[in-house]
């Protein structure tokens, strides 16, 4: 199923009876935290709050807080459908290279057919039916998430940058801190893409044209969260995930596209030689993200559909709902992993790891010290790096079973041998380092130890019971008086 839009996709979830409307008034700020935290936690409903506190605008939250929402947003039944679609692709694309020629000639037609995906350029879009050249930020209905933030944040918004030398596009989720009507902070991490493209400006002295869109179909909106590599246009990700390309428009005053159904989009520049405090945060990791210096954004045209809904999010103690759109990135991302890292079996990043603090995965083992050359390889992939905790599992156990992984972590290891610590980049929001952005990882191997990694004994057997005893006493179940 293609969304055209959030409203379309509200549409959608109220149908399935997904979503629930709270018509009372609420206030932006705090109010709403609590609410969505207490329905996140519950396993409930997307909320749609029709009546905001200074605001003519709805608020639209938890869209993405469950798996079924999850998978909904994406076109599929299930999240581990979104790494079987990408397989599929991938064996269309790898699979055949190189081959007959037949083969080959597949690859070219699959290839013309992936750029059907690229997206489309329209005149006339929903996003500027209203174009106000003298904004104020004070009419959107903006939180301030938890009691101890620096402020209002938006923290839903897809952030459109170029490169200034190769003219390539970056769309990336990073938080806007409000100062007053006309300017934010920017709170793109250090090592993120929008960053890359801020370091060229500053280097030549440049103001950076940016704007950002909130809303736009829901896998619009995953994509700016996904980490995608610099080459790859978040835009084509957002049409091969919802197999039709995504409509963009040029914005007002800035060179710039966003997406034409997107519900607001601010447009405006960042003067690099500026920098203003940002935070504190209340953040994904249920801790506040400290204080720090970060570019300021400018407004100066906010352009709207005629009747926009304000999307947004609230990040916290997981389970919230930014957990979902970091399980929609494990099981996409799994093939790819499996690409460079073929002894991958399956991969799990728990929710109380926020993404990028722990990652189980399982290998089929092949040699010895296969668990140590996957953790390396794991700090050295991307926004991987920033993993704080890898734990390699045998490839016959279950990650997704954290009782089993326990289990095998707790027996397997000898604490001097199977432990790696390596020193590395970690992410912005890590707050235990003595560095900021800078500190050790550790890495678990949990695997059975063969003699040729230094196990001088026996490794022992696992318990199991005989086939035919367990079948012996499934028959007798009732017999022996249970149900
Ligand atoms: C709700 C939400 C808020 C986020 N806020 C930020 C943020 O403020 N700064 C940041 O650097 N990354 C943030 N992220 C993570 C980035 O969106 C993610 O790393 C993305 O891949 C960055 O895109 P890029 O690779 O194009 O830089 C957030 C993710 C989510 C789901």
């Amino acid at each position: 199923m293609v969304f055209q839009d959030l409203p379309d996709f509200i549409r959608t979830l109220e149908r399935k009876k997904l979503l629930q409307r709270i018509d009372v008034e609420v206030n932006p700020n705090l109010e709403i935290t609590e609410i969505t935290d207490r329905i996140v936690k519950q396993g409930g409903p997307a909320l749609y709050f029709s009546q905001v506190k200074d605001s003519p605008y709805p608020v639209l939250i938890n869209t993405f807080g469950s798996e079924e929402r999850m998978s909904l947003a994406l076109g599929v039944k299930k999240l581990s459908d979104l790494g079987n679609n990408i397989k599929k692709e991938l064996n269309l694309f790898l699979g055949n290279f190189p081959g007959s020629w037949v083969e080959k000639l597949k690859l070219l037609t699959k290839a013309a057919e992936a750029a059907k995906y690229n997206p489309v350029l329209i005149k006339a879009a929903p996003c500027q039916e209203k174009v106000d050249l003298e904004p104020d930020l004070k009419s959107l209905p903006i939180l301030q998430c938890w009691p101890q933030d620096g402020g209002k944040f938006i923290t839903l918004p897809l952030v459109f940058t170029k490169d200034l030398h190769t003219g390539q596009r970056n769309c990336g989720m990073y938080r806007l801190q409000v100062y007053d009507g006309k300017t934010t902070g920017m709170h793109w991490h250090c090592h993120k893409d929008g960053s890359r493209h801020y370091e060229k400006c500053q280097r030549k002295g440049t103001k950076m044209e940016v704007a950002v869109a909130l809303g736009g179909d829901p896998a619009t909106i995953y994509a700016a969260t996904a980490p995608l590599p610099p080459f790859l246009d978040e835009m084509f990700f957002a049409g091969f995930l919802r197999k039709e390309p995504v409509k963009m428009v040029k914005c007002r005053t800035v060179d710039l596209e966003v997406p034409a159904y997107s519900e607001f989009v601010l447009e405006g520049f960042i003067d690099p030689n500026e920098r203003r405090r940002e935070g504190p945060f209340g953040d994904h990791t249920g801790y506040y993200s400290l204080a720090d210096d970060y570019p300021v954004f400018h407004l100066t045209c906010l352009t709207s559909k005629n009747k926009p809904v304000y999307p947004t999010t609230v990040v916290g103690r997981p389970p919230m709902e930014d957990c979902f759109l970091g399980k929609a990135t494990e099981r996409l991302f799994l093939p790819l992993l499996q690409l460079i890292l073929p002894e991958l079996v399956d991969m799990n990043l728990p929710l109380e790891g926020v993404f990028h603090n722990c990652v189980i995965v399982s290998i089929d083992k092949s040699y010895p010290g296969q668990a140590r050359k996957v953790m390396h390889a794991i700090w050295g992939l991307g926004q991987m790096m920033y993993t704080k905790l890898v734990i390699v599992v045998d490839g016959k156990v279950n990650v997704q079973d954290l009782s089993e992984v326990m289990w095998r972590v707790f027996n397997n290891i000898d604490a001097r041998r199977d432990l790696v610590i390596v020193d590395g980049p970690l992410d912005v929001l890590d707050h235990a380092s003595p560095f900021p952005c800078y500190g050790a990882k550790l890495g678990i191997d949990a695997t059975k130890k063969w003699p040729g990694e230094g196990l001088q004994r026996e490794w022992p057997e696992e318990l199991e019971m005989l086939p035919q005893i367990k079948n012996l006493v499934t028959k007798r179940w009732r017999d022996y008086g249970f149900s």
